[in-house]
C-alpha cells in the first residue's frame, strides 16, 4: 500500500533493535504503584493500550533508581521486594507482545523529591539531596550530595538498568531533563557546586555520562540508551539553547538517541507540557538544532498531534523520532490509523490537562476525550451486546455522542436525536475560540464515529415524552445537558449582551469594549479570546477567585495568559453585578460601592444548569433510562463523555 505517512511510519534501528515506526510512547506515569514500589495491574493496562495502539516503542515512567535518596516517583524495580521483578517483567511483556519495544525511563528527582506525593507535608519529613545547598522556593532545604552518595547512585543506576534488562526491556531512557537531578546538575541555576561536578559545562555534565556509562555497562554495547533531556530550560540563570547543543554533543558519544523535550517541570510547566494557548510543536525547534550538531538518531516532543505536522518533522529532517505523551492518551491507536491512512479517524487531545490534574486530585489518570484511560483494565474492546436493543439518545453532545457511537458498535439500533441544526451541545461555542477549536472539533470526531458505527442522527428533533413513547425504545439515554444560568439582574437580557455559549453566533454584536460577567471558566476563556483580538475587556466576578472550577494544572497557566493580557484585560473581583446598561455593568465593589464598568458589550457567563425539566418529563418513558453529562450534574466533558459509554455498555 502506499503510506500516507511514509516517514513516520518507518522502522528505525537504534543500537541492535529496530522499532516499527516513529511514533514513540512518552513516559507518563501509571497511578496504581503498589505500597512496595511495584507496578500495579491497572498501570500494565495503562501501558499496554499504547503498545496495542500501535506505537513503536512505550516508555514505561520514571523509575526511580535510588530509593534512599529520593522518594517522589514511587515505583522501582528492586530484586530485594518480592515481586518487583515480575511486575516490571509482565509490564515488559504486555507492551512487547503488541510489537512494540518496551522501555524504561530511570530516574531521580534530586532537590524536587516528594513532588507527585498526595500528602505534600510529608515532603517535609523527607531528605531532599540536590547538587547544591539551599533552600527550594516551597520552603524545603536541599542538601548538596557528596561526593560517595553520588557514586552510590550512579551504581545504582547500572545496577536498576541489569534488572531492566533482565525483565525484558528493550530500551532505557535516562531522565536528564525537566527538572529533575541530572538536569539539576547541568544546570547553572541549581548547581553551585565548586568540586568536579560543578562550574564549567564539562563538570557539570559529569554525573549525566557517568550515569551514562554505568547504565552502558549493565546493558551491554548493542543495547539502546536514550537521554532525555530540555533543549533549554528557558528560565531566568538556566541553560538556553547553545549549551543545550554542547551538552547533546557531551552525552552523544555514550548514548543512541537523544530525546529533546523542553523546559522544566516546576518552572516552565506550560513549556514541557505545552498549553493549548501555545502552538503545537513549539519545542521542535531545540531538537531541529541540536540535530544539527549531532550525528546520533534525535527524538522531538511536545503538544505534538497532527499526523501532518509530524511527518513533515521528519520529512524535512528536523528530527528523527516523535514522541507524544497525550496525544496518545486521547487517542492510544493514534500510530495504528497513521499507518493504516487513517487519519481523520484520529481522536485529538485537547491539551485541557485533566490527565495530569487527576493526578493531583485522586491520585489515578482520566482523560476527556477517552474515556478508557486510567479504566483500561475494563477492557478496550466493545463488544457486541448478546441481545440487540433499540436505545434512543436525547441529545447531541459529547456525552450523547459517545453513548451513541458506542451502543450502536455494540450492535444495537441506535437513534440519537438532538433539538438543534448541529450537533456539539456545548462544545459548538468553542469554534470562536482558536485556542480551544479542537474541543469544537472533537465533536465532529464523535460525530463521524457514531454515523459509522451505524447511529442514526436526527437533527432539529426535540425528545418529549410523546416522542420516545412513540418509538418506543428499550433503552434512553437523556443527553440534554444544561443551559446557561441568567439570573435576574435587570437589564441583562438587554440587546447589549451575549450569551457566552451563543458567541459564536452572535460575535458581531461584541464591539471594541466588552463587559464579561462571571469569571468561571468559561467567562475566563471568553475574556483571553477577547483580549487577544485587540478588545478592552473587564472581567467582573463577585468571587475572589477566577475560574475555581479549572483543573489545577489549566488553572494557572490560564491565569498567567490573563497576565499577560493585563493590557487588554482588566479583572476585577469581589464585584458583584446589580444591572446592565448601555455603558457597562453598575457593580458594588468590595468597599460596598456602586461602580460602573465600562464596555457597552456585555458577555453573560454566569454559569450553567441543568435541564431537570426536560429529565423529569422523560424519566418514565422507557425500561432502560440513564441521565448523563450536564444533565445529570453540571459538570466536565470528562464525565460526560465517561458516563455515556458506561451508559451505553450497561444497555
Ligand atoms: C499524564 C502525564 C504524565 C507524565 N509523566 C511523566 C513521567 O513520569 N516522566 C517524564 O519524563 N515525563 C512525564 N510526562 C511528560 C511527557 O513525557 C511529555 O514530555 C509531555 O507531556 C509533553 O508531551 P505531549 O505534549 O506530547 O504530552 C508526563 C506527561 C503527562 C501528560
Amino acid at each position: 500500500m502506499v503510506r500516507k505517512f511514509p516517514n513516520l511510519s518507518k522502522p528505525i534501528t537504534l543500537g541492535r533493535v529496530t522499532f516499527k515506526n516513529r511514533m514513540f510512547s512518552a513516559p507518563m506515569g501509571g497511578t496504581d504503584i503498589t505500597n512496595d514500589g511495584c507496578i500495579g495491574p491497572k498501570s500494565v493496562g495503562f501501558y499496554e493500550l499504547r503498545a496495542k495502539g500501535g506505537a513503536g516503542a512505550v516508555t514505561i515512567s520514571e523509575c526511580m533508581v535510588h530509593p534512599a535518596t529520593d522518594g517522589s516517583h514511587a515505583y522501582h524495580l528492586d530484586e530485594s521486594i518480592l515481586n518487583s521483578l515480575a511486575c516490571a517483567t509482565y509490564a515488559a511483556d504486555a507492551i512487547r507482545r503488541h510489537g512494540a519495544i518496551p522501555s524504561l525511563e530511570l530516574s531521580h528527582s534530586g532537590m524536587f523529591a516528594g513532588t507527585y506525593m498526595t500528602d505534600k507535608s510529608k515532603q517535609k519529613s523527607m531528605h531532599q539531596w540536590g547538587p547544591s545547598d539551599t533552600v527550594r522556593a516551597d520552603g524545603v532545604p536541599v542538601k548538596a550530595l557528596t561526593k560517595e552518595m553520588i557514586a552510590e547512585i550512579v551504581a545504582s543506576y547500572g545496577h536498576v538498568a541489569g534488572l531492566a534488562k533482565r525483565a525484558g526491556f528493550e530500551m532505557l531512557m535516562v531522565h536528564g531533563g525537566h527538572g529533575w537531578l541530572i538536569n539539576q546538575f547541568l544546570s547553572p541555576l541549581f548547581n553551585h557546586r565548586t568540586d568536579e561536578y560543578g562550574g564549567s559545562l564539562e563538570n557539570r555534565c559529569r554525573l549525566a555520562i557517568e550515569v551514562l556509562k554505568a547504565v552502558r555497562e549493565a546493558v551491554g554495547p548493542f543495547f539502546p540508551i536514550e537521554f532525555r533531556m530540555s533543549g533549554s530550560e528557558f528560565v531566568e540563570d538556566g541553560y538556553g539553547l547553545d549549551e543545550g547543543v554542547r551538552i547533546a554533543q557531551m552525552i552523544e558519544p555514550y548514548v543512541d538517541l537523544i530525546h529533546v523535550s523542553a523546559g522544566t517541570y516546576q518552572k516552565t510547566f506550560g513549556i514541557t507540557h505545552p498549553s493549548m494557548f501555545t502552538d503545537h510543536g513549539r519545542n521542535v525547534f531545540l531538537a531541529a538544532e541540536i540535530k544539527k550538531h549531532v550525528s546520533k538518531p534525535v527524538a522531538t516532543i511536545g503538544g505534538l498531534n497532527d499526523p501532518a505536522q509530524m511527518e513533515e518533522i521528519i520529512a524535512s529532517g528536523k528530527a528523527d523520532i516523535v514522541y507524544m505523551g497525550r496525544a496518545l492518551l486521547a487517542d492510544p491507536f493514534l500510530p495504528n490509523k497513521v499507518m493504516a491512512n487513517k487519519d481523520e479517524d484520529i481522536v485529538r487531545c485537547l491539551r485541557c490537562f485533566t490527565c495530569m490534574a487527576e493526578r493531583a486530585a485522586t491520585s489515578t489518570r482520566r482523560c476527556t476525550v477517552n474515556p478508557l484511560i486510567g479504566r483500561e483494565c475494563e477492557g478496550d474492546v466493545i463488544y457486541p451486546a448478546p441481545e440487540k436493543k433499540k436505545v434512543l439518545v436525547a441529545g447531541g453532545g459529547p456525552g450523547g455522542l459517545y453513548a451513541a457511537y458506542t451502543a450502536a458498535k455494540r450492535g444495537h439500533q441506535v437513534i440519537l436525536c438532538e433539538k438543534e441544526a448541529q450537533l456539539g451541545g456545548i462544545l459548538k461555542s468553542e469554534q470562536a475560540l482558536p485556542f480551544k477549536y479542537e474541543m469544537y472539533q472533537l465533536s465532529l470526531t464523535y460525530a463521524k464515529m457514531a454515523r459509522e458505527a451505524g447511529a442514526e442522527i436526527r437533527l432539529n428533533t426535540e425528545v418529549t415524552k410523546e416522542y420516545v413513547e412513540n418509538e418506543a425504545p428499550d433503552a434512553l439515554i437523556i443527553a440534554v445537558g444544561s443551559e446557561p444560568l441568567v439570573p435576574p439582574i435587570p437589564g441583562l437580557k438587554g440587546d447589549n449582551v451575549v450569551v457566552v455559549n451563543n458567541y459564536y453566533l452572535e460575535k458581531d454584536k461584541v464591539g471594541d469594549e466588552v463587559v464579561v460577567m462571571g469569571g468561571g471558566l468559561a467567562g475566563c476563556e471568553c475574556a483571553i479570546h477577547l483580549a487577544m483580538e485587540g478588545k478592552k475587556v473587564n472581567l467582573v466576578e463577585m468571587r475572589d477567585m477566577l475560574a475555581p472550577d479549572a483543573n489545577v494544572r489549566h488553572r494557572p497557566l490560564m491565569l498567567k495568559r490573563m497576565e499577560e493580557l493585563s493590557d487588554n484585560l482588566t479583572i476585577l473581583t469581589g464585584h458583584k453585578a446589580l444591572k446592565v446598561t448601555s455603558e457597562g455593568v453598575v457593580c458594588e465593589n468590595p468597599q460596598g460601592e456602586e461602580v460602573l464598568v465600562a464596555g457597552p458589550s456585555v458577555i453573560c457567563a454566569l454559569g450553567q444548569r441543568s435541564r431537570t425539566n426536560v429529565v423529569n418529563e422523560l424519566y418514565d418513558t422507557a425500561p432502560f433510562v440513564r441521565v448523563i453529562g450536564d444533565a445529570s450534574r453540571v459538570s466536565t466533558i470528562t464525565n460526560a463523555v465517561y458516563w455515556g459509554y458506561h451508559a451505553a455498555l450497561d444497555i
